[in-house]
């Protein structure tokens, strides 16, 4: 228990910011499409830092673009006590996956500088740069480089599918805000707290508003190239093709029947399949296609997830492949020690809440490699997300901003 009281975030607030957020990047469907490091995605770095600079806290960003709003502490030499999420959506996404958890550490650190409240270490809220992965591969990229989980160099030179580079994105962001200071990549952080919404159905099912996460399954992805040969629809036998759909469609059947699992644990996800060169009267020479795996025990994703390239090229029939694993997390856990003071704080308030496991990725996974972290889950509507319909209540969301900013208190003091 902290000396201070504990102050009380404001809802209304913290949801106007909400809407605010939601009309950068915000779609005709009522979703977010904010890819990593756009336009819309830099224009919500920047109402974030406008916001911070009516409090006077100041901005650091670090070469791979991940951003810190720091509210100063009294002693300067001690690492940040710290909360955050990302902006970036997926297309055509959802107004709340990733920007709830930047939203409400901010909401936090905003009750608590408004309280006066004076704390030993300073108080961060971090947007962690390309989350989702969808504009740039691999998702998690800030976090993961922070971490060292992957190196600056690769992770600068990956490009999207226009040939734009990360780090030319990164220096468009630097630009933005020239009076940002710079982080060094892995500099110490304190702890971390991360809020999301669960986008899964246990809270909403249980009526709890708070999950104290326990831990996270982990996931493989695998980008496979199938080579065959373009040829003319009409003129070309099935013995002389090299149908490159033909093999890519009876690898992913097969796959589908090795990771079959009658419990329905197993996620395999074929998310992204491009057949070429795409001509309606042309046998395509070319798929490429990207599986993401995800399951919560370590043995048995290694066993499946090393079977995926030997069946792959037995059913490449006439074609070539070439087969890329890109992500590979082992499943696990949070510490106890934050996953009780979630609990606790949700106890305080009168929260109902309970213990929950990650069926989905975040950048809490890689903090988790340099500090105290945890995550907070509140529910999301019908489990929707990576979706435009992806709802969540302002009471919830306010709750969380409300367990954060005790968890802050008493970390920082
Ligand atoms: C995060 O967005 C994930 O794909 O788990
Ligand atoms: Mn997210
Ligand atoms: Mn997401």
């Amino acid at each position: 228990m902290s000396k201070f009281e504990y102050p009380k975030v404001n809802q209304d607030r913290l949801w106007q910011r909400h809407l605010d957020m939601a009309k950068i990047g915000g779609t005709a469907g009522g979703g977010v499409h904010r890819l990593a490091l756009t336009d819309e995605d830099i224009e919500a770095h920047l109402l974030l830092v406008k916001w911070a600079e009516t409090h006077g806290f100041t901005t650091d960003l670090d070469a791979i673009g991940n951003m810190f709003i720091r509210r100063a502490g009294s002693d300067p030499s001690l690492p940040p006590v710290a909360s955050g999420s990302h902006t970036d959506t997926q297309p055509f996404g959802g107004r709340f996956d990733g920007i709830t958890g930047v939203l409400a550490a901010f909401e936090a650190l905003e009750s608590i500088h408004e309280a006066g409240i004076e704390t030993r270490h300073p108080l961060e809220t971090i947007v962690w740069n390309n989350e989702e992965g969808s504009r740039f591969i691999p998702a998690c990229m800030g976090s993961a480089v922070y971490a060292g989980v992957e190196t600056l160099e690769d992770m600068q030179a990956r490009e999207d599918k226009d040939g734009v580079t990360m780090g030319s994105c990164v220096e468009r962001l630097k630009k933005s805000l020239p009076q940002a200071g710079t982080r060094d990549i892995g500099a110490p952080i304190a702890s971390f707290i991360e809020t999301h919404i669960e986008q899964g159905i246990t809270l909403e099912t249980s009526g709890n508003i708070i999950g104290a996460v326990t831990g996270m399954q982990g996931y493989r992805r695998f980008e496979i190239h199938v080579i065959g040969e373009d040829a003319h629809s009409g003129t070309t036998p099935r013995s002389r093709r090299k149908d490159a759909f033909v093999a890519a469609s009876d690898m992913t059947h097969a796959l589908r029947e090795l990771l079959w699992d009658d419990k329905d644990e197993m996620r395999y996800t074929i998310g992204r399949f491009e057949v070429l060169p795409g001509g309606i009267s042309v046998v395509p020479g070319q798929v490429n296609f990207y599986i993401d795996l995800r399951y919560h025990d370590t043995d048995i994703l290694n066993e499946l997830g090393n079977r995926i390239p030997e069946i792959c090229r037995s059913h490449a029939g006439p074609c070539e492949i070439k087969i890329a694993e890109f992500i590979k997390q082992d499943p696990m856990n949070f510490p106890e020690a934050i996953i009780a003071s979630v609990e606790e704080a949700a106890t305080r308030h009168g929260f109902k809440h309970q213990r929950i496991y990650s069926y989905a990725g975040h950048d809490a996974r890689h903090a988790a490699r340099l500090c105290q972290a945890g995550m907070i889950f509140i529910p999301c509507w019908k489990g929707i997300s990576h979706n435009e319909a992806e709802r969540a209540e302002p009471g919830d969301i306010a709750a969380a901003a409300q367990v954060i900013t005790d968890m802050l208190i008493d970390q920082a003091v």
